[in-house]
């Protein structure tokens, strides 16, 4: 890297403060009491179902839309009242917005151009961000002629070559292939590391949320459910809705059978398998029924000893490792993933096995809700 691609630069602080949205003639808001406080240089990523509110959360930070309630402060300073262009807050749309009949170099100089920037400081400037993202050899092309990668490429140049305070990403992998997808997360969160810049990413994909942020916001029906490091995202979910929409996790029936109140407990697993949890919320009390939740990656396979009984229904291999599908008596279906090589085999469907626990398993009880009870297979 020379000195020219390295921009000399301070990120700035984004805070979100009880942001709502209510769209006229919508039954709840799109938005519901969002706060973030996200740090000068963080990469955060919301992560959520479709509708849950990501997309109206970045519009309302870029200025597109006029947020019913609620503050966005850029470096400790409200911009609610600023208008698009004034906001410095770059974005790249997830069709990548790029002008058709405009070249890679004059899609990246655009921001510049509507400012009023000498011509020749454009295209410095243009070209210096083509470099940043690599594809300073493609300036002269139109975006038909360049692939899907290029183009959100060409989309990031564009959306940091006016010097945004901050980037926001809406879905940017969406309309690439996984190997490109790849390449290009990596590559967006280099340039992110080198521009030392705040960025939000939008995705509804939990491992692209895991891998690349610093920091992770999931978002159900317009709620922020959890902010939080990726590790306890993953291992220690907020909430019922946390733990199944991240990774993939077996929800039992459980009761809790003694707590300490400092979010340790032992519960009863489906009636026979005693183990630690940790509880989420303090909504708990001994004898409280409660959804347990226990990730695949968490349980064996062993032929006898304690543990809940099950049937193999399937073994499958599946690369690295070996997934078996398991029915309990009561008839709910688990998922166990062992390593291959640490003794894991191939089962025969129907025949029986004792499920334990891993060594240093984690297991999360959430407060039992009609809603959030596992549906019975
Ligand atoms: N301009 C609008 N007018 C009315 N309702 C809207 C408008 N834009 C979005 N909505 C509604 O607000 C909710 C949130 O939409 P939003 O686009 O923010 O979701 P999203 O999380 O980005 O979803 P996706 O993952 O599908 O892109 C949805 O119920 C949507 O139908
Ligand atoms: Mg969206």
């Amino acid at each position: 890297m020379n000195d020219s691609t390295r921009p000399a630069r301070t990120a700035f602080d984004l805070s979100l403060q009880s942001i709502e949205q209510r769209y006229r003639g919508a039954p709840s808001p799109a938005v519901d009491g969002v706060s973030l406080d996200i740090g000068a240089g963080e990469l955060v990523a919301l992560l959520g179902p479709s509708g849950c509110g990501k997309t109206t959360l970045l519009r309302i930070i870029a200025g597109f839309v006029e947020q019913t309630s609620g503050q966005v402060l850029v470096g400790g300073r409200a911009i609610d009242d600023l208008p698009p262009n004034r906001r410095e807050v770059g974005v790249v749309f997830q069709n990548y917005a790029l002008f058709p009949h405009m070249s890679t170099l004059d899609n990246v100089a655009y921001g510049l151009a509507c400012r009023g920037e000498p011509r020749a400081r454009q295209l410095a400037k243009a070209r210096e961000m083509l470099e940043l993202v690599r594809m300073g050899h493609l300036s002269d092309r139109l975006p038909r002629q360049l692939s899907g990668g290029q183009q959100q490429r060409v989309a990031l140049a564009r959306a940091l070559a006016v010097d945004p305070r901050i980037l926001l990403l809406d879905e940017p992998f969406a309309a690439l292939d996984k190997g490109l997808r790849l390449d290009m997360q990596i590559e967006v969160k280099r340039i992110q590391r080198l521009a030392g810049i705040t960025c939000i990413m939008v995705t509804h994909d939990q491992e692209e949320a895991l891998s690349m942020a610093d920091r992770v916001a999931v978002i159900n029906q317009g709620r922020l459910e959890q902010f939080d490091v990726p590790n306890q995202i993953y291992d220690h979910p907020a909430t019922l809705f946390v733990n199944q929409f991240v990774g993939t996790s077996n929800a039992l029936i459980g009761q809790i059978t003694r707590l300490d109140g400092e979010g340790r407990a032992q519960a009863l697993v489906d009636g026979t398998l005693s183990c630690a949890v940790r509880v989420a919320g303090g909504h708990h009390q001994v004898g409280d029924s409660a959804t347990i939740c226990i990730r695949p990656e968490h349980l064996r396979l062993a032929d006898d000893g304690e543990g809940l009984r099950g049937t193999i229904e399937l073994s499958l291999p599946l690369g690295p490792q070996i997934v078996h599908e398991i029915r309990l008596p009561g008839g709910a279906d688990l998922k166990v993933v062992e390593a291959r090589g640490e003794g894991a085999r191939f089962r025969t469907p129907g025949s029986a096995v004792t499920l334990q626990l891993t060594a240093g398993a984690i297991v999360n009880a959430f407060a039992a809700t009609k809603a959030a009870e596992p549906a019975a297979a």
